[in-house]
């Protein structure tokens, strides 16, 4: 077996494949069964703010606030407490009983919140903090230096409040993403994971009704990560993971080549179930060892539009030549 090594966050992981944040590390077995699979690290499920809320606030609709004036609040508390409690005892018992890197993850909807739990996150014992970045910009007045600004203050907040490292977790929706990711990187966050695959409803013409998309991904979504981590790798100094179609180990090596420094497996892990993770090591490992790779660092980023033979080929000209058939 090769040397499959590496480090991701200031992290040392035994390999780079991380379980991606979803319900296959929402229990403190899932996240027993990932470790014993051999994966190098693993992303919590998000804690979500919203849900707290929404959890909370069906607690306390059932309160009769007549009896008691402050009825409601102290239910509210309560069903809050419940929830985060849960969540954090979660990452103390992967902690102690995971013997690979536990990077929770988190989601929020206003910047208090978002360094509140990031600290209380980190007092549980976790490794380090991935957080999903995630506004739904439906609002028409709602302008992209709003929604922004927000993320990169959040950033700001929770990185200057927590000594774990810190990474965030972006959709492909950015217009700028080279000069966000660098602002991130300002912000004090240590990486970027590219790139999160968020809900997607579909209809149905037959019962007229609206419905949800497939949650799984299909591999040739992959390409949008290993574009953006192959133009930025170079560039941005910071950790890159891919997330989003890896499915296969081709699709591992492809990632670490363009310089991502972990790869995040979702859709792979579902379908496939976590027998798969020791078949892809040995592929990897088969596949550094035929290369003469003593280490994931001898390859590690090669393939980045800074270092390719071919830098072109990751640029967006190509679609116009591919379009118009010019050279
Ligand atoms: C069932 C399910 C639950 C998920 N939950 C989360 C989550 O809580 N937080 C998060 O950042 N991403 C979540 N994701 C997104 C995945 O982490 C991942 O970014 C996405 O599925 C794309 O990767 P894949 O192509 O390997 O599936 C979830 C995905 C699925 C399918």
């Amino acid at each position: 077996m090769a040397d499959l090594s590496t480090a991701y966050l200031g992290l040392k992981l035994r390999n780079p494949i991380v379980a991606a944040s979803s319900n296959l590390t929402s229990t403190i077995k899932k996240i027993l069964a990932c470790e014993k699979a051999g994966l190098g690290a693993l992303v919590l499920k998000s804690l979500f703010e919203e849900q707290v809320r929404h959890d909370t606030g069906r607690l306390a609709e059932n309160i009769d606030s007549s009896a008691h004036s402050d009825a409601h609040d102290i239910i509210a508390g309560a069903g809050e407490n419940h929830l985060v409690d849960a969540y954090l005892k979660l990452v103390e018992e992967a902690k102690k009983r995971a013997g690979i890197p536990v990077i929770a993850s988190l989601h929020c909807l206003s910047t208090r919140s978002w360094v509140t739990y990031a600290r209380r996150i980190e007092a549980a014992g976790a490794d380090a903090l991935e957080l999903n970045l995630y506004r739904l910009a439906d609002d028409p007045k709602l302008g992209a230096r709003e929604v922004e600004g927000g993320y990169h203050e959040a950033v700001k907040r929770v990185a200057a409040a927590v000594s774990i490292p810190v990474a965030v977790k972006l959709g492909p929706h950015f217009d700028s993403l080279a000069e966000s990711v660098g602002k991130f990187r300002d912000d004090g966050a240590t990486g970027v994971t590219l790139f999160n695959r968020y809900y997607r409803p579909d209809v149905d013409i037959e019962s007229l009704r609206a419905i949800p998309a497939k949650i799984f991904s299909s591999e040739r979504e992959m390409n949008l990560p290993l574009q953006w981590i192959s133009l930025l790798s170079g560039r941005v100094q910071t950790d890159f993971a891919a997330s989003t179609g890896v499915h296969d180990a081709p699709g591992v090596i492809k990632q670490l080549l363009v310089g991502a420094k972990a790869v995040q497996l979702c859709t792979a892990l579902y379908e496939s179930g976590l027998d798969f993770v020791p078949r892809l090591l040995a592929e990897l490992s088969a596949w550094m060892l035929r290369h003469g790779f003593g280490s994931v660092a001898e390859f590690n980023g090669m393939l980045c539009r800074e270092r390719c033979a071919s830098p072109r080929l990751f640029e967006q000209n190509q679609y116009i030549q591919a379009l118009v058939g010019i050279s």
